[in-house]
């Protein structure tokens, strides 16, 4: 495997939900992964789909991680055609100009190579087992105010594919599911108590009321929480 830029330190809870995984695989699936290919995992984060990429490869090929550029996803450092099929998994919701990025992304794909987007759309969240009125509450406050720019970003990866110009274009939505407030917190993180309140996921006035429902939720066992993300393939 080779590294282009030092990782993200940022430990990214997410990366290691099991329902992510499930997401992961649609998405490894959807690569046509062959043994001796040349992948690049876009906004890595750290090595985890790096390992799992280069683990489906069999040994005999290579993948590249890289993090954040200073020159963007928009300006990568590789000829046209570098890679075989291209990665980016939850990247994209954080971009200024994820079409730039995506025609970017597409440009080092070799031709007839696979580009595959994942991401979240934040606008799914809903759970239950909690007071309506603190879930409405939490849930505006989250949409308005903490999550990346574009919280519609999963479902919009088809649409940009298409916008690109590129063929073939397939999505799959994948509904992650978690019946705990515990597990749920890996990947929501306005459910994640840890979390401090200076990072403002949950309104301050809310805060001892939501992580009490919460905590109650837990041990009654009737907590529910679901989030969709997609998988959106093209070929180049
Ligand atoms: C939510 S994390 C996802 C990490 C990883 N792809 C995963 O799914 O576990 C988003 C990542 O995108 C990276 N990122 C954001 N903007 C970037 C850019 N312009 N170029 C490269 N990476 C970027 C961030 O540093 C962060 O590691």
């Amino acid at each position: 495997m080779a590294h282009d830029t030092p990782g993200n330190p940022h430990t990214d809870l997410i990366a290691v939900s099991p329902e992510l995984q499930r997401v992961r695989e649609v998405a490894f699936a959807a690569l046509h992964l062959e043994p001796g290919q040349c992948i690049l995992d876009a906004g890595c984060g750290g090595d985890e789909a790096a390992r799992l990429l280069a683990a489906r490869l069999g040994g005999t090929g290579e993948v590249v991680w890289l993090d954040y550029h200073a020159e963007d996803l928009t300006c990568l450092p590789y000829p046209g055609g570098r890679f075989d099929a291209v990665h980016c998994e939850r990247v994209l919701q954080t971009l200024g100009d994820p079409g730039a990025a995506i025609a970017e992304l597409a440009r080092v794909t070799r031709p007839g190579g696979r580009l595959c987007l994942v991401d979240t759309d934040w606008e799914s969240v809903a759970v239950d087992g909690l007071p309506a009125h603190l879930v409405a509450a939490v849930r505006h406050h989250l949409l308005a105010t903490v999550v990346g720019r574009h919280l519609d970003m999963g479902r919009t990866l088809r649409r940009r594919l298409l916008r690109a110009g590129l063929p073939e274009v397939t999505a799959v939505p994948v509904a992650l599911y978690f019946a705990d407030p515990k597990s749920a917190a890996t990947v929501l993180p306005m459910l994640n108590p840890a979390i401090p309140p200076d990072a403002g996921l949950v309104p301050p006035d809310l805060r001892d009321d939501w992580f009490g429902a919460l905590s109650e939720a837990g041990s009654r066992g009737d907590f529910l929480a679901t989030i969709t993300m997609w998988v959106a393939t093209a070929v180049v």
